[in-house]
């Protein structure tokens, strides 16, 4: 299968580190122009030199904005005002006791990872349809689907991203703009590897580390290891594909066999 996104223009949110720039790279190699979204223009400047050694002769717009505002939208949407793929990838994720999370927390788990897509989405959703194309895509979590005692703030956002994905392809029924989610499992990225010290003895080697963390926090993973971000992008990709012209309204999963189902 040939990919070609020539002509394309994407925004993926949150995007100078982890799995954002993993999509971001599978974007731009596919032919894509992607923006890179990131709250300092330094992080964002840099994470372009990066990802221009990845994919070479790819065009990169810096996206400088906090995105979880509205005046980050905004300033978005001045720095990028047509998007053809959007890749809402940024969130935040952290353990906590149930008990212990505040009022506040709730909310911000709210704004930082639904409220600041659902925006983003209402931004670019009209210019796609009105062009008769477009892709949508919201990064979930297994976590949407079984809820870790220890993440109940965080499952409860991922669950509700779901809802909304469901709800926006709806909305798009017909136009040729598609909205799906990407169910990712747990990922080796840099916050990762500070979630799973969190949990686990700082003094393990990473590799030790990974492997008492899946044992015990992630028994159910099929895989046993850690899924690497270019894994979850290549599933980015396709759905940003014009091949996946058929697929909306899904929840499409790449979580290592987590999630014990059978449906996606
Ligand atoms: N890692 C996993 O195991 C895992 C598993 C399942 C799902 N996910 C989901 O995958 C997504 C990415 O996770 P990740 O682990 O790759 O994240 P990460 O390594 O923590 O990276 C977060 C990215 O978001 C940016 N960012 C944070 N707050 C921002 C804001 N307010 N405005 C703009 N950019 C902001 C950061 O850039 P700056 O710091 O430069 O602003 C950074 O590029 C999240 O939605 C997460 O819930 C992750």
């Amino acid at each position: 299968m040939q990919i070609d996104l020539s002509g394309r223009t994407a925004l993926v949110t949150g995007s100078t580190q982890g799995i954002g720039a993993a999509i971001a790279t599978g974007l731009a190699r596919a032919g894509a122009t992607v923006g890179i979204n990131g709250r300092s223009g330094d992080r964002v400047e840099e994470a372009i030199g990066r990802l221009r050694g990845d994919a070479p002769g790819a065009e990169f717009v810096p996206v400088t904005a906090d995105v979880t505002t509205e005046e980050g939208a905004r300033r978005a949407a001045e720095a990028l005002p047509r998007v053809d793929i959007l890749v809402n990838n940024l969130g935040i994720f952290d353990s906590a006791d149930p008990l212990e999370i505040t009022d506040d927390e709730w909310r911000r788990y709210f704004e930082v990872n639904v409220l600041a897509a659902v925006r983003l989405v209402r931004q670019y959703l009209p210019g796609m349809s009105g062009r008769g194309w477009g892709r949508i895509q919201n990064i979930a979590s297994d976590s949407a689907v079984v809820i870790p005692a220890e993440m109940i703030h965080y499952g409860m956002s991922k669950t509700a991203l779901l809802a909304v994905t469901r709800g926006f392809a709806k909305q798009a029924a017909g136009t040729g703009v598609t909205v799906n989610s990407v169910i990712a499992g747990p990922t080796h990225t840099g916050g990762v590897e500070d979630f799973v010290y969190g949990l686990v003895d700082r003094d393990l080697a990473w590799d030790e580390a990974q492997r008492v963390f899946m044992r015990e926090y992630r028994p159910q993973s099929l895989i046993q290891r850690l899924i690497e971000p270019e894994e979850i992008a290549n599933m980015v990709v396709y759905l940003a594909s014009d091949q996946a012209s058929a697929t909306t309204g899904g929840a499409l999963r790449v979580d290592g066999g987590y999630v014990d189902s059978i449906l996606p």
